[in-house]
Formats: structure tokens, C-alpha cells, sequence
């Protein structure tokens, strides 16, 4: 009967064991920065959440302007977010608009000038809209004012992100 004998050198023993103790410290270290560095990625899903912001009782056929605030995450940043909507309701229909300009982003309001009134006006650069967010020709916004993605549960509109119309 032959016995193989494995012998150990003790510089074999020392390599195995500090590779061994060498690889459990480094990675302590390791995974939690490529957790924090990856974290973020993870959580993107975010974006696609719809914010409750008014009551479809509340409505009328007029634009009203709602503010709603949300918690977002960028990054590692977390910071409130308040944003506002113009909604109105159209028969069965429920439209809510952004209240940004898409010339250069200034902030519009409904029949806020009395030359032109139920439109949509801004006054940085005298830009005006429609109801329904059409731009209006010869004045200078380019595209529509964005419609946001609205969905109706147990009588509360909420809202999604604005998308443009065009
Ligand atoms: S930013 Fe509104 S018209 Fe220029």
C-alpha cells in the first residue's frame, strides 16, 4: 500500500494563507464601492412614476394650474422636486399641460394677458399657445406646450412625465 505524502512547504503555506486572508479584505473593500457606485444605475425605475395631483370633482372646462411636489433621486442626491400643471377637462377627457414655454422655457399662464385672452401666454418673449397647447403662428415657441401622461384612479388625476406633442 503506498501512501502519497503532501507536503507543505511553509512558503506554500504562507502564500495560500495571505492570498486567501488578502482576497476576503480586499474584497470588504471592493463590493461595497461597486454597490455604491452601481446603486444609482438600479433605481432608475423611478422615472416612470405618476404623481396624484388633483381630484377630476375639482375640474373645469378651464385650464387651473396645480402645483405637486415629489422626492427625486438623482444620483446620490435626493432633493423635493415641485412642479405645476395646467388641467382642464374636455367631455371626458382629462388635459394637463406644462406650464413651460418651449421657446426658452419661461413659465406660461392661462388668460394672463387681456390682448389675448383663453390662451396660453408667456411674457418673456410674448409667446402664446392655444388651449390644447398649440403654438400659435407668428409668435415665437416653435412646438406645442408639452402634454403630460395623465391616468384617472378612484376619482384622483395623476400625473406622469411631459412628453411633447409633437
Ligand atoms: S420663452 Fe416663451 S416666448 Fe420666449
Amino acid at each position: 500500500m503506498s501512501e502519497k505524502k503532501h507536503n507543505v512547504s511553509r512558503r506554500q503555506f504562507l502564500t495560500y494563507t495571505l492570498t486567501g486572508v488578502g482576497g476576503f479584505m480586499a474584497a470588504g473593500v471592493i463590493l461595497p464601492m461597486a454597490r455604491f457606485a452601481v446603486d444609482p444605475v438600479l433605481k432608475a425605475g423611478a422615472e416612470s412614476d405618476m404623481y396624484a395631483v388633483a381630484e377630476v370633482a375639482d375640474l373645469t372646462e378651464e385650464p387651473q394650474r396645480f402645483d405637486f411636489s415629489y422626492e427625486q433621486v438623482d444620483a446620490w442626491y435626493q432633493s423635493e422636486v415641485t412642479e405645476t400643471a395646467w388641467i382642464y377637462r374636455e367631455g371626458d377627457n382629462i388635459v394637463a399641460l406644462s406650464p413651460t414655454c418651449t421657446h426658452l422655457g419661461c413659465t406660461v399662464n392661462w388668460d394672463a394677458n387681456e390682448d389675448y385672452p383663453d390662451q396660453f401666454f408667456c411674457p418673456c418673449h410674448f409667446g402664446r399657445f392655444e388651449k390644447d397647447g398649440t403654438n400659435i403662428a407668428g409668435t415665437p415657441p416653435t412646438e406645442p406646450l408639452h402634454k403630460y401622461v395623465t391616468e384617472v384612479r378612484d376619482g384622483t388625476v395623476y400625473l406622469g412625465t411631459a412628453e411633447p406633442q409633437i
